[in-house]
């Protein structure tokens, strides 16, 4: 979810305005999600590389993580809607952690969409997380991994690798997201800033993915006849 800043920037704003804004396009994306019976959605919130980014700013958005959850789990759960957050906890206040952990306790047992918060998340943090968590639950199998042993380590273990990547805000990169999880992701990027993301921006995007094909390193004859219906499941 990128480009709050420049949406406020350019309506003489400031940086909070934009982010006050995605917020409220975060609500209706999530609405839209469930709507259309996409099983997985996952949202970048808050990059490990966000804490650069001037401490007013950052205090500001922790402010709104706390008063989202706040605000918004009761809603969330009413809809059967389940909450997970991912991302290295250890830096966010206690109140914060608190308040994650209850609105994922609240949610839990939900089961419909699922909502994925990204929050002080690094795709090479996870990575690095989930091999020294896998190599002390498997001393013995030192330098003999393979790539099941690690997935159950890595934070998104619960939900199967995503059918489409959206980026907004015009750059084409994946900015240290969910690096192991999107090698075969179509990848989907849009001029269009988070704050203006919408019904019509959303459909776009779908659109453009059931027009892909996605071969998974087979050849195009090969999948004549297994196409499934081109309904993303986790975007
Ligand atoms: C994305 O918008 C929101 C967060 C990273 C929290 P930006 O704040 O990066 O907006 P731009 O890129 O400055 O427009
Ligand atoms: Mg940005």
């Amino acid at each position: 979810m990128d480009g709050n800043g420049r949406w406020a920037k350019k309506r003489f704003l400031p940086r909070i305005a934009g982010h006050k804004r995605g917020v409220e396009v975060v609500r209706d994306m999530v609405k839209e999600c469930a709507t259309l019976g996409v099983e997985y959605l996952t949202l970048f919130a808050f990059s490990s590389e966000n804490w650069r980014r001037p401490q007013e700013e950052v205090s500001f958005l922790m402010g709104l993580f706390m008063e989202a959850l706040k605000h918004e789990v009761g809603k969330l759960h009413q809809n059967n809607i389940r909450l997970i957050m991912i991302g290295d906890r250890s830096r966010f206040d206690a109140a914060l952690c608190a308040q994650i952990d209850e609105a994922e306790r609240t949610t839990a047992a939900n089961t419909g969409l699922v909502l994925t918060i990204a929050a002080n998340y690094g795709g090479r943090w996870d990575l690095m997380q989930a091999m020294n968590r896998m190599q002390l639950a498997h001393p013995e199998l030192t330098g003999r991994f393979e790539e099941t042993d690690l997935t159950p380590y890595l934070s998104m273990h619960y939900a199967p690798e995503p059918d489409l990547f959206i980026r907004t805000g015009g750059e084409e990169r994946i900015s240290n997201f969910l690096l192991w999880q999107l090698a075969y992701s179509e990848l989907y990027f849009t001029d269009t800033l988070w704050p203006d993301f919408n019904h019509k921006a959303f459909s776009q995007a779908i659109k453009s993915y059931q027009n892909r094909e996605r071969r998974f390193g087979r050849t195009s004859e090969q999948l004549t006849g297994e196409q499934d219906n081109g309904q993303a499941k986790h975007a």
